[in-house]
């Protein structure tokens, strides 16, 4: 009989199929669609998948807060979720809370988190995040149990508290300030009388722009305001555009100066100015004001006390013709800083 020879040799073993996962996500508002293993850990997903190096590995076992992410709006440790877990979620990390301007939480952390290594900062800011978004005033205990988390090995927590302190004020401070800004809609429907009242302060208290500019209403966006405000300035007489330069207050001098220019440069410490720089200041102005007729003016918005005193040394050099388009630029750029705050 003819006998089939029975292969008795051992079957190659086959490596174990990983299982593949295709993982949808928001990331940041942006949509993504990968293929991983549904085990792979987010905190992986994110900085190597991803490159959102943002959010940091450290413990690895969900003890630090290091690798904080918002899911879904809700606090977790990427270190412990798993791809399968989050898939078709909504995802935040802390590259996602960079905007055009630094984020009031980011920026109270910069002015009082003291941070060493910095190692353990986007997850703190994250946690922040979260209890601000629920609690727009926590008290002293509440941020530490919403911070309890995340450990920092460098510093004590005292700037950490501070910072969040800090941080809800300026929320609830942007939160009122838009809240009380006007609608395109309303300022297109005001009389000439309320539009000078609205927004004659906008262009260095001079009422005579916004009294010309009201008579090319309706405008279909805050942009065609401005510049319509600024053709106004720039074809306006030689006279009345030095009367407008010369109404704009001295930068520091602690002069009394309206609440809004008051703001401005309180933002960058320039009301508070220790008495050597404030000489400083002071003699500078007095020289370019002797030299060009006019203070010096500058947008101060994102700039510092030093960038500032940097442009004052170089602009006082520039010539009389030369200045005077650079100043009124400056007054075209407050006035747009001015008109996003105002109007919405
Ligand atoms: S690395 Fe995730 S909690 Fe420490
Ligand atoms: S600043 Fe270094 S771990 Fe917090």
């Amino acid at each position: 009989m003819d006998m089939k020879k029975i292969d008795q040799s051992p079957t190659p073993l086959q490596p174990p199929q990983t299982p593949k996962l295709e993982l949808k996500l928001f990331v940041n508002g942006v949509s993504h669609q990968l293929t991983v293993a549904p085990a792979a850990r987010m905190v992986d997903i994110l900085r190597e998948e991803l490159g959102l190096t943002g959010t940091k590995i450290s413990c690895e076992i969900g003890r630090c807060g290091a690798c904080a992410i918002h899911m879904d709006d809700k606090l977790v440790n990427s270190c412990l979720v798993m791809a399968y877990q989050a898939n078709g979620t909504s995802i935040y990390t802390i590259e996602g809370l960079a905007d055009e301007e630094i984020q009031p939480i980011q920026k109270a952390f910069l002015e009082e988190g003291e941070f060493q290594c910095g190692y353990c900062t986007p997850g703190i800011i994250m946690a922040a995040k979260a209890l601000l978004d629920v609690n727009n005033h926590p008290n002293q205990e509440q941020i530490q149990e919403a911070l309890s988390g995340n450990l920092c090995r460098c510093i004590g927590y005292g700037g950490i508290i501070r910072a969040v302190q800090r941080a809800s004020v300026s929320l609830k401070e942007k939160q009122t300030s838009s809240e009380s800004s006007l609608s395109l809609k309303h300022i297109n429907q005001m009389n000439k009388e309320e539009f000078v009242a609205e927004v004659g302060w906008i262009f260095e208290h001079s009422p005579w722009v916004a009294e010309k500019a009201w008579e090319s209403l309706p405008f279909t966006s805050r942009q065609e305001l401005l510049q319509t405000m600024e053709t106004i300035v720039k074809n306006a007489e030689q006279s009345l555009k030095l009367t407008l330069l010369r109404a704009h207050p001295d930068l520091g001098t602690k002069l009394k100066m309206s609440e809004v220019s008051q703001n401005e440069q309180a933002g960058i410490g320039l009301d508070q100015l220790p008495n050597e720089e404030f000489v400083q200041f002071v003699s500078l102005n007095q020289r370019y004001v002797e030299k060009f007729g006019f203070p010096f003016i500058m947008a101060v918005k994102g700039q510092s006390k030093e960038s500032i005193l940097m442009a004052m040394q170089q602009r006082a050099l520039n010539t009389y013709e030369d200045e005077f388009l650079a100043a009124l630029n400056e007054v075209y750029k407050i006035a747009g800083f001015r008109l996003t705050d105002a109007i919405h």
